[in-house]
């Protein structure tokens, strides 16, 4: 029987967050690599669509791919790769763009409020932000991924990307597999401490409300002790009414087990909760650290797993990527 083909990845425009931990790394590390045939992707190329600095989008690649291994990712179950060593994303991007319309693009959320921010500051919005979504799709179809394990705010691209393959194969002849997005139960979407109507990002000014994968202890729990946390002094579950509180609830569910409207209950304050929760991401991000630390030690090893991961990715993607030029109507090399 064939198992399940995954695709999911990261894109390193910043270190890496409890949000990303909690809404998707985890869960491939823990579920997907042991029970499908999975790829994860340090998505290089997505960093360029905002201005960038090329030396830290180099240091962050081989920080995201080490705390990937770090978190558990065992290139034994899975493959690893960086998107700019596999060409096939590239090369299908452009055919995807040719399939997907200026409105689509625009309608996305994420380059709503990107464009926004970039338009804020001094450089413009560069071209690829808009099309981006093209490229996440290519992404995930070149693999031939059938579930897209992702956080809430990537669930608008997945469904893009659905709407994109199927319309390719209505049109061109049947070439891609119609992926689906899924989500963790809980910790879908991380919010940021100081903001709880905000994600928790990577790439915020602000880092204050940021739990970043390798903040010390005594780091993590001045941000935990220093949440936002809602008026009132009773400690109840409702993202509506008290989304501090409930973030809080959530990300130690996520952390220690149990349903956040369960574990509400046995706090009779917010002080106790917000030191549980402390105690809790430390706990949770202490193995990650110590094996980052080592992996770190050891760039050599790391490397390795990229290229083979680089191999392997390639090959199962060309087929499909070629497959589509074909269909599109591009004349195959003699
Ligand atoms: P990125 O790098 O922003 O985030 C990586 C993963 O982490 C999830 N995530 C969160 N989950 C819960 N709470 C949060 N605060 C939080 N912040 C981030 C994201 O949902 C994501 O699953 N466009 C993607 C990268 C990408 C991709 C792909 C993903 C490019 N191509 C193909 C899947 C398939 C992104 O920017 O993720």
């Amino acid at each position: 029987m064939t198992r399940t083909r995954v695709f999911s990845g990261v894109k390193p425009t910043g270190h890496l967050t409890l949000g990303n931990y909690l809404g998707a790394i985890r869960g491939w590390a823990e579920v997907d690599q042991h029970r499908t045939d999975a790829l994860f992707c340090v998505v290089d190329l997505h960093a360029l669509t905002v201005d960038h600095d090329p030396a830290r989008v180099r240091r962050l690649s081989r920080q995201a791919a080490t705390l990937l291994l770090a978190s558990g990712l065992d290139p034994e179950l899975c493959t690893l790769f960086v998107q700019s060593h596999v060409d096939e994303h590239t090369r299908l991007a452009y055919l995807l763009e040719c399939t997907a319309t200026d409105g689509e693009m625009r309608r996305m959320i994420q380059y709503k409020e990107k464009a926004a921010r970039e338009r804020a500051g001094q450089s413009g919005v560069r071209l690829s932000l808009l099309t981006y979504p093209a490229l996440m799709a290519a992404d995930i179809l070149a693999h031939g991924a059938e579930e897209v394990p992702v956080g809430d705010d990537q669930v608008q691209h997945v469904e893009l990307t659905r709407v994109l393959a199927r319309r390719f194969n209505d049109r061109y002849g049947r070439v891609f597999t119609v992926p689906r997005a899924t989500r963790p139960t809980v910790a879908a979407r991380v919010m940021d401490l100081r903001d709880p109507t905000t994600k928790m990002g990577k790439s915020h000014a602000d880092t204050a409300g940021i739990v970043y994968l390798l903040d010390e202890p005594d780091t993590v729990r001045r941000k935990v002790m220093r949440a936002v946390t809602d008026s009132g002094s009773e400690v109840v579950y409702d993202r509506e009414t008290r989304p501090g509180l409930a973030n809080l609830l959530e990300v130690l569910a996520a952390c220690t087990g149990g349903r956040p409207e369960d574990l509400a209950g046995e706090f009779a304050s917010y002080g106790t909760l917000k030191k549980t929760v402390a105690e809790a991401v430390v706990e949770v991000l202490r193995p990650v650290q110590e094996r980052h630390a080592e992996l770190s030690a050891d760039p050599g090893y790391v490397d390795g797993v990229l290229k083979d991961g680089a191999e392997r990715a390639r090959g199962r993607s060309r087929t499909v990527v070629d497959a589509a030029y074909r269909a599109m109507g591009l004349l195959p090399a003699a």
